[in-house]
Parts: C-alpha cells; sequence; structure tokens
C-alpha cells in the first residue's frame, strides 16, 4: 500500500511512529563516558560514573575526584543528625523511596545533580554541587563541625579521603557532594526501551511522541537524557506574582524574572509528588491539565508556551492526555530507589 492511499489521519500516525523511532536511533546510538575522571589518592577507590550520550559532559572538581570511600562518606553525613543543630539530618527531608524528595516539604529530588548547575527552585545556589553543599552546611545547617572532630570515626574517614586531620565545614560539604553526584539515574523503562532492552506500550509511546514534539512541546525545557534544561522559565501556572509565587525573582529583584523556576528533572516524577514549586498539583493528570488548558500569559511568559500549539491550550484529547501521563511514568527508575548505595 502506498503512502498515498492511506487516509490523512493513518498518514499522519505513519509519520508521528517515523519520527519517534528516528528519534529513539538517534538516542540509542552511542553510550560513553565522555571525560576522564580526575585522578584519586593512592589507597582510595575510584568510582567512575558512566552515563549516555544525551547527557552533558560530567564536570568533576579536580581537587574532589569520585571515590568509593568519599561516597560512603557523603552518605554517612547525608543520614547523620550531626551535622544539624536541631536534630534532623538532610535524609529527613529527603527520603529515598521518594526519589529523595518529600510529599511534606516539597524538597527537590536528588538525580543526576552532578550534571546540575542551578540549585534550588528559585537558583538561590550557581555553580557546582560543592557551591550547593558549602550552602547547605553553612547557611542551612550551620554544621558544628566540633561534634565531627570529637567522632573517631568520622576523623579517621575525612582523613583517609581527604588527607586532613582536623575536618572543616568544606570537607563536610565536598564528602556530601561526591555522595549526591554518585545518584544517578540512567535505568528508568525509557532508557531501558531507548536502549532497545525492553518495551514500552502503544499509549506510551504516543505520549513520547506528544512529549517531543510541537503536539506538547515539552521537550524544549524538560530536555531529553536529564529531562531539565538547567534553566529558568515562566511556565504559566500564576497570573500574580506575589509571595511565593515570585521565582528568581526574589534572587535577582529583576522584575524580567518574576514568577520564572528553574525547570525540574521529570525522571521519577511519579514518585515525586506533590508538583511545583508549591507542591500545588497532587497529580500528573492535575499538571497535564496545567499544559493543556490552563496556562496563564503574562508578560513573562516564556516564548514556548506563546506557541501556536499553545495558543488556544494544547487541545489535548482524553485519550492523548492519559498518553502523556503513561510516557512520564516510564522516566521512573526502580533500581534508583532500590539500590543500596544510594
Ligand atoms: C527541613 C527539610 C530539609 C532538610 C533537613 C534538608 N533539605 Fe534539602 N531541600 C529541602 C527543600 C524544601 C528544598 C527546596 C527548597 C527551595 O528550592 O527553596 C531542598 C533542596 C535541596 C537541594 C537542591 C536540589 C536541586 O536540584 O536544586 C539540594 C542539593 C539539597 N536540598 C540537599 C540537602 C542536603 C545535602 C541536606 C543536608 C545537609 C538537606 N538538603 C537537608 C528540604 C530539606
Ligand atoms: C517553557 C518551559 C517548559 C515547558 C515547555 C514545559 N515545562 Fe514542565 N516545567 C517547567 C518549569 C519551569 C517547571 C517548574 C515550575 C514551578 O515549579 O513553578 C515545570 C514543572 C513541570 C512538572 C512538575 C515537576 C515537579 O517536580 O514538580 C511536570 C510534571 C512538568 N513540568 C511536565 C511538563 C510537560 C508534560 C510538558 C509538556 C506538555 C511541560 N512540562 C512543558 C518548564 C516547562
Amino acid at each position: 500500500m502506498s503512502i498515498k492511499s492511506l487516509s490523512s489521519n493513518a498518514k499522519k500516525r505513519l509519520s508521528e511512529a517515523c519520527f519517534s523511532i528516528s528519534i529513539l536511533v538517534l538516542l540509542a546510538s552511542c553510550h560513553k563516558q565522555k571525560e576522564t575522571p580526575p585522578p584519586v589518592s593512592s589507597g582510595l577507590t575510584p568510582y567512575e560514573i558512566k552515563y549516555p550520550f544525551t547527557f552533558p559532559a560530567l564536570n568533576i572538581p579536580s581537587d574532589n575526584p569520585l571515590t568509593v570511600e568519599g561516597i560512603a562518606l557523603g552518605k554517612a553525613l547525608y543520614g547523620d543528625p550531626i551535622l544539624s543543630n536541631d536534630g534532623r539530618s538532610c535524609s529527613a527531608c529527603h527520603v529515598k523511596s521518594t526519589s529523595f524528595s518529600s510529599f511534606s516539604a516539597n524538597a527537590i529530588p536528588h538525580i543526576n545533580e552532578g550534571w546540575n548547575t542551578k540549585f534550588l527552585w528559585r537558583g538561590g545556589v550557581e555553580g557546582t554541587l560543592e557551591d550547593a553543599m558549602s550552602f547547605e552546611v553553612n547557611e542551612f545547617f550551620k554544621t558544628d563541625v566540633t561534634k565531627l572532630n570529637a567522632n573517631q570515626d568520622y576523623k579517621a574517614r575525612f582523613k583517609n579521603v581527604y588527607g586532613v586531620e582536623t575536618i572543616s565545614r568544606k570537607d563536610v560539604a565536598y564528602a556530601l557532594a561526591q555522595y549526591l553526584r554518585s545518584l544517578t539515574s540512567v535505568d528508568s523503562r525509557f532508557d531501558r526501551y531507548v536502549r532497545k532492552e525492553s518495551m514500552i506500550t502503544m499509549s506510551e509511546l504516543n505520549g513520547f511522541y506528544i512529549f517531543n514534539s510541537e503536539k506538547g512541546e515539552c521537550f524544549h525545557c524538560h530536555s531529553l537524557g536529564l529531562f531539565a534544561d538547567n534553566a529558568y522559565h515562566n511556565n504559566g501556572i500564576d497570573s500574580i506574582f506575589t509571595g511565593n509565587n515570585a521565582g528568581r525573582y526574589d534572587v535577582t529583584k529583576n522584575p524580567n524574572d518574576l514568577g520564572k523556576f528553574k525547570t525540574p528533572t521529570l525522571r521519577n516524577i511519579e514518585l515525586t509528588a506533590p508538583y511545583m514549586h508549591d507542591g500545588r498539583y497532587l497529580t500528573l493528570e492535575e499538571v497535564v491539565e496545567h499544559y493543556n488548558s490552563g496556562v496563564k500569559k503574562t508578560a513573562t511568559i516564556d516564548p514556548i508556551m506563546t506557541l501556536p500549539s499553545f495558543e488556544n491550550g494544547l487541545q489535548l484529547t482524553a485519550q492523548q492526555k492519559s498518553d502523556l501521563v503513561a510516557f512520564l511514568k516510564t522516566l521512573t527508575d526502580t533500581s534508583f530507589v532500590n539500590n543500596p548505595l544510594h
């Protein structure tokens, strides 16, 4: 049967399928470690991170190479209330089973943070993970290092990893950064599908098509690979920007930044409800309905949200909405939350 004799609907479906397949071939085409990791001191075990080519290069500061010992030390600190002055540990709010987010505090999950350069919803810290962890240790927890220095086990472990006799806040931040950098997710059902190791359903594939085409325009900001773009956008959830909703404006005081937030990754999104910076949506269905019919056009709205598809709302059918949600759920990586090393 020639393409000509197909109904226009069937033709459209065929071209959508071809589109999806060509993207997938591209995504699957190579897998490699890009950077040569910095050398580690003798006696320590280097730890290598593997990631697909759809991820940007991973930059590891040369004074904080990844080691098995350093990551384990960071993990111990992360779970230990010794870092805070009020009995809280990092893991009190960042819960592993919900991909290191929390339902009540709407803490940002830790996935592939090594590629992140903008931290917190409003980008309160920009730079490396080491910078972000310095903020946590110095500003947020105001860690009292005398408690750590009184602990012989920590003293020995820091000496082993960083060669220091006395533990400083910087050493604590560096160990935490190693641990967070090791929390990589590249094994969702979607990743395995791209690697031709497993199947996804027709509905999920249709959802991917909506996500990755002008039908839904999601991919511009939630870019394939990390499913985030390390940038701030106003995605149209508010028409007035007061209180919690002023976004990046709170940091820059620039009116052009009103309502802009960092694009969050969509990896493990099924596990990290509620959604948006203030947790206003409880379900992915509500999020999709926002993009479908609720986008509010304001002076700082992202130009993507004014493209023709958004002119009168995305106008997705009920089936298309559920396809899109089904696709988002293929980004769940159960090996990430069940990994005993994490
Ligand atoms: C009281 C709950 C709580 C505790 C304890 C806590 N966090 Fe958070 N964390 C949050 C919340 C809420 C956010 C988002 C805040 C924002 O963006 O304004 C967040 C954001 C982050 C981010 C930013 C992630 C990103 O991609 O932007 C990192 C990294 C982080 N926390 C690490 C830590 C570490 C490390 C500790 C321990 C030293 C810690 N957190 C302790 C609640 C907590
Ligand atoms: C213009 C950039 C942009 C586009 C296009 C876009 N998003 Fe978003 N998305 C964002 C930003 C920014 C946020 C966070 C906003 C906030 O917290 O207030 C977000 C949040 C989300 C969240 C909640 C994440 C969380 O952790 O709370 C989901 C789910 C989501 N988007 C899915 C989609 C889907 C599906 C599409 C396509 C229909 C889409 N996005 C299109 C920028 C975008």
